[in-house]
């Protein structure tokens, strides 16, 4: 894959052996067990906490990122957690390729990029994908954390609400469970303590 996409997140997967801690992310593990459901599929899956996570808690997952270099350390470590066999680890460039639905979760956690997308097309395509009685989690940053760069701080970090807004689902069809912030506490890459704060958008498709 030749994509400005795919060549900025291996430059970035290739810095360390491991960007991201291999566990699920928090609102992933308190939201997930409230809903029913077999089939998710897990946008920008990175390292696969989250779709490792989901497949030990009873989902087949659709693990999709644009790196190949991500999704390699994602399937060596499902292997050896014992749950290969439930996930589909496919790489695409979300911007112009997605999997084949439906699913009963879609979930997006820190579907951020520096690289320009069109996020709200990606997840737009992606909401249609959700099943009658399905979910569609996303859940951004709030704000920059205590360690991103400087120029991280500057940056306009858009509301659940704007983030919502932009989708421009039809109403009549989606019912909003939970739109809001959500902040802990989390350890940075260095071993910082840092208070954080996400955006989370639950919506359920009726
Ligand atoms: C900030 S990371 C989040 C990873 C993971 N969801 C997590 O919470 O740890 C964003 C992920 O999105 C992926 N990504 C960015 N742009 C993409 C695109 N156009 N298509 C597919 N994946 C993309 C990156 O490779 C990266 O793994």
């Amino acid at each position: 894959m030749e994509t400005e996409h795919h060549t900025h997140w291996e430059e970035r997967y290739a810095e360390k052996p491991r960007i991201w801690s291999g566990r699920a992310n928090t609102q992933l593990t308190e939201i997930v067990p409230q809903l029913t459901g077999s089939r998710a599929l897990d946008l920008g899956c990175g390292e696969g906490g989250d779709a490792m996570w989901l497949a030990e808690h009873g989902w087949n997952v659709v693990a999709v990122d644009v790196s190949s270099t991500a999704l390699a350390r994602a399937a060596e470590d499902a292997q050896a957690r014992g749950v290969a066999d439930r996930i589909d680890f496919q790489q695409h460039d979300l911007s112009q390729t997605l999997p084949e639905g439906p699913f009963d979760l879609v979930s997006a956690h820190f579907f951020h990029s520096t690289v320009e997308m069109d996020r709200t097309a990606i997840l737009r395509r992606a909401a249609a994908m959700v099943a009658p009685g399905g979910t569609l989690l996303i859940v951004d940053h709030g704000q920059a954390p205590p360690w991103a760069a400087a120029e991280v701080h500057h940056h306009h970090f858009p509301s659940a609400q704007e983030v919502v807004a932009g989708l421009a689902l039809d109403d009549t069809q989606w019912e909003t469970v939970r739109l809001g912030t959500a902040e802990r506490d989390a350890v940075g890459p260095d071993g910082q303590q840092g208070h954080l704060v996400d955006n989370v958008i639950q919506l359920r498709r009726r």
